[in-house]
């Protein structure tokens, strides 16, 4: 097949990871008989520094042409980057929401697991490690605060800041049909993630997932408040199978989730519209304390572009080939610092992209 792929590559470490991940299609393409055409597109800060704007029309209609995307991460030092004094909607992070948008992206799917070569790079107590885990976060990812109305004013006189978090049902209704769609191919169990003790917004959301659980008789559904999500995770992650939930809460746990895994360098995601259209990236951020040195864990961007291979171009066998490279590149003992541990061997990036891509 030939398939016609939209790359970003981004700020901070994005290049080095997506050229890995890159490295590991061509070979994939070599080994089953595709053919990949890539076109570098620019989104973020790069877009600032070259066209003034973190997103241009013409980036969004050449994803819209495209197969699919995959993008490596955007953004810099919110401290240090002259990117951080321009207004808000001109910052790399309104490229990356903007073009969530135009492309209808609405579910957010972050699978997290504990590979059992990096229990010894897992936070948690070891009982806890040993016992691994395997779940998948579904993040509504165009509504929500990230979208709702926001202004900074004076109101009587005080300097007051105001976000909106609003949901409507049908925007509730399509990604809890995602998350229950992704539970019938796995262990059956969905929990829903809200502050429903608290906000009309979880009141609405827990009500129309209750609806569509209806249609799903065979998963089993739980409710959980957000707050006691958070120590869930922590205190015993392998009851997760497919957490579903809303879009700040999902970038938050999300992050949470990762760090259980060993690094937030493992996490990969997949951001689908209603059809098999998607665009691939790393949960992680563009690390710019490491960028530039060939230090960056490219195994979360070369599973996004497994992901890509599996949902937008159907690609099975050729998905589980990356991912059974990736696991026997770390059953061999290569680590990038981030999940570097005793005895292991250390690699860079563009190491780590070898490695995997030989086991192709
Ligand atoms: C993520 C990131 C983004 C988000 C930022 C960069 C806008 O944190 O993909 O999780 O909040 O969605
Ligand atoms: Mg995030």
């Amino acid at each position: 097949m030939e398939k016609n792929i939209a790359v970003i590559k981004g700020d901070g470490i994005g290049p080095e990871i997506v050229t890995e991940a890159m490295k590991v299609l061509d070979k994939v393409a070599v080994k089953f008989g595709h053919k990949f055409n890539y076109e570098q597109l620019l989104m973020g800060g790069c877009s600032i520094d070259a066209n003034g704007v973190p997103l241009t029309d013409e980036t969004i209609e050449r994803c819209k042409a495209s197969d699919a995307v995959l993008m490596g991460s955007i953004g810099g030092n919110t401290t240090t980057s002259p990117w951080y004094k321009l207004p808000a909607d001109k910052r790399p992070e309104a490229g990356l929401l903007g073009l969530r948008k135009a492309l209808g992206l609405f579910a957010n799917l972050r699978p997290c697991v504990l590979y059992k070569q990096l229990s010894e790079a897992c936070p948690l107590k070891k009982e806890i490690a040993d016992k691994g885990f395997d779940m998948l976060i579904m993040r509504e990812l165009t509504g929500g605060l990230y979208f709702g109305e926001r202004k900074t004013e004076p109101v009587n006189g005080v300097m007051t800041a105001i976000d909106t978090l609003k949901y409507d049902e049908n925007e509730i209704r399509r990604i809890a049909k995602k998350a229950f769609d992704v539970a019938m191919q796995r262990r059956k169990k969905v929990t829903s993630v809200d502050k429903a003790n608290v906000l009309d917004s979880s009141r609405l959301w827990r009500k129309v997932v209750d609806e569509v659980s209806k249609e799903y008789p065979e998963v089993t559904l739980e409710h959980m408040l957000v707050d006691n999500s958070a120590m869930q995770l922590v205190k015993d992650p392998a009851q997760f199978d497919v957490m579903v939930t809303e879009n700040m809460f999902g970038d938050i746990l999300s992050d949470e989730a990762s760090m259980i895994t060993g690094s937030i360098g493992m996490l990969a995601s997949a951001s689908m519209n209603e059809t098999s259209f998607g665009l691939y990236e790393p949960s992680g951020g563009s690390a710019p304390d490491i960028a530039g040195q060939n230090k960056a864990n490219p195994i979360a961007t070369i599973l996004s572009a497994a992901m890509m291979l599996r949902y937008s171009f159907k690609m099975d066998k050729e998905a589980d080939a990356v991912e059974n490279a990736v696991n026997r590149t770390l059953e061999d003992g290569y680590r990038t610092g981030d999940i570097m541990s005793e005895g292991m061997t250390l690699v860079s990036c563009s190491e780590m992209g070898d490695k995997i891509a030989e086991r192709i």
